[in-house]
């Protein structure tokens, strides 16, 4: 395939994920065609063991990049990564020359800003990645080579993004990172994304803006995934309260605390009350994340494998508690400790 064909490709898919308007079916094929063009375009070995790999790292597994790529299935995630980061770019246009963005875990294609690079040239954006896993590096390297996509990439860096030290930090507008599972557990996310911010300028733009962590409970034979009203049109859960917002602000309140040790980060915690009445109609605790990529590009609970609720607690096998308490600590991994009376302590991971 010339590099006309693959780039004329690659923006008529790239078109469709920047619609406002939802066509599941559209979508589902365009995620399906990218993954098909991205490995007839490289030299992606599929049947290669070696591409199935993890690292081991103490904030979690780092994904090989036969998984990575399989993230591009999770169709609302990436319509609405490349939805956003394209919105973010764009508005940064309008305001100045040049943009230039961090990308954190970008896999071997880069798939979140690729598509950006069929609608703006290499002196609009310039890109700075960041990856843990070697053959995806040099997957990336040998992909970028073969599309003739090189000029729009500043660096390749082999390293682990939670501890790596950025060079030139005030040059970066955009932090674009994307290694989560739902309810920010046992995943990069938070490590990464404290890490990179806190050596980065103030008004740099973090993309996700904000992931929600909110508390709920469930009846669970009324759910369905991805159907976020519930089965039959009745609804599967009642909010409770809000969690945490994992944003900006949120990381630099705890930047003292990461730097004096990042294997133990403690967020703040927050306390509500579980009425008896609730849970006999939804018996489930549960934790629902919800992550605003950019603005008004949002991605609800349930909508994308990323934010499918997280199970903390059949209510109905708990003797007796007054009030709940849930908090997001680091220790070193991510997760959830949830606190239902004074004693009874609890961790999910
Ligand atoms: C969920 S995949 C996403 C791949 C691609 N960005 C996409 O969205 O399609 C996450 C990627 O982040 C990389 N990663 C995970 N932890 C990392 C770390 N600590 N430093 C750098 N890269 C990391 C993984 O190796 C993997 O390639």
């Amino acid at each position: 395939m010339d590099r006309n064909d693959f780039f004329s490709r690659l923006e008529l898919l790239t078109d469709i994920f920047l619609k406002d308007k939802l066509d599941m079916e559209e979508l589902a094929k365009a995620c399906s065609d990218y993954k098909q063009l991205l490995i007839e375009c490289s030299e992606y070995d599929i049947t290669k063991s070696s591409n199935k790999d993890c690292i081991h790292t103490k904030y979690g597994n780092a994904i090989g990049p036969h998984w990575a790529i399989q993230c591009i299935d999770d169709i609302i995630r990436t319509k609405m990564f490349v939805k956003g980061t394209y919105k973010v770019v764009n508005d940064l246009l309008k305001k100045q020359g040049n943009v230039e963005l961090m990308y954190a875990g970008t896999g071997p294609f880069a798939a979140l800003v690729l598509p950006l690079m069929s609608k703006f040239s290499p002196s609009d954006l310039k890109i700075r990645c960041l990856e843990i896993n070697p053959l995806s590096c040099s997957q990336l390297r040998d992909f970028l080579r073969i599309t003739n996509l090189e000029e729009f990439v500043l660096s390749i860096e082999e390293c682990d993004a939670t501890k790596h030290v950025v060079p030139n930090p005030d040059k970066i507008d955009v932090l674009l990172c994307e290694t989560m599972q739902p309810a920010l557990l046992r995943e990069f996310q938070a490590p990464i994304c404290i890490n990179l911010l806190s050596q980065l300028k103030e008004d740099v733009i973090m993309i996700p803006e904000d992931i929600h962590l909110s508390a709920g409970l469930m009846n669970a034979d009324r759910f369905e995934h991805g159907n976020m009203i519930g089965r039959g049109g009745k609804p599967y859960t009642k909010s409770v309260s809000s969690v945490f917002h994992f944003d900006k602000f949120a990381i630099k309140a705890v930047s003292e605390q990461w730097k004096e040790n990042p294997e133990k980060v403690d967020f703040p915690a927050s306390e509500f009350i579980i009425r008896r009445e609730d849970f006999e109609e939804y018996p489930f605790l549960e934790v629902f994340t919800k992550i605003k990529v950019c603005d008004d590009v949002v991605i609800e609970s349930n909508q994308c494998d990323i934010t499918m609720p997280v199970c903390i607690e059949d209510m109905r096998e708990l003797e007796s508690f007054d009030e709940c308490q849930l908090s997001f600590h680091l220790s070193p991994f991510s997760k959830l400790r949830v606190k239902f009376n004074q004693d009874l302590v609890e961790e999910y991971a």
